[in-house]
């Protein structure tokens, strides 16, 4: 199994960006701790700022992949380029958010880019990725039951 992970802008200042928010742990340790409680997936990781890369991204590995893990930062709320890019491929997509953006300012309430996921995991800190892969683990078994 083949999963990719996209962060958004600013996703690259973990442990260092807003840490009451976001935590403090570092995003590379993260990482690490997830690939070895995953041994059997193959987890890709990408991180842009820019919202064509981002695109760029969903495009490149959209048709190949068993799953996509995405958190798109901010262009979550603004971003109809990046729903579009979700619904043009095959692979489903986990949105992800490390806060509960409910709870936070009214602007974060709303994501443009939830039509084009399978669902939506956030509030979790860190531990959303892990979830989302877990969700994404899962359906790939049940669909290989079917
Ligand atoms: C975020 C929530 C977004 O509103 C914010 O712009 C981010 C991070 C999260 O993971 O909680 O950059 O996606």
């Amino acid at each position: 199994m083949r999963i990719q992970i996209i962060n958004g802008p600013n996703l690259n200042l973990l442990g260092v960006r807003e840490p009451e928010i976001y935590g403090k742990k570092a995003w590379a340790d993260y990482l690490k701790d997830l690939r070895t409680r995953f041994p059997q997936v193959r987890i890709d990781y990408y991180q842009s700022n820019l919202e064509g890369e981002i695109i760029n991204k969903i495009q490149e590995v959209g048709f190949d992949r068993d799953g996509i893990v995405l958190n798109a930062g901010a262009y979550t709320h603004t971003s109809v380029a990046i729903l579009d890019a979700l619904k043009s491929v095959s692979t489903p997509a986990v949105e992800v958010h490390i806060s509960n953006v409910h709870q936070r300012e009214e602007f974060r309430r709303k994501s443009l880019i939830s039509p084009g996921c399978l669902g939506v995991i956030c509030g979790f800190g860190l531990d959303s990725y892990r979830l989302a892969i877990e969700a994404l683990i899962d359906k790939a078994s049940c669909e290989s039951e079917e």
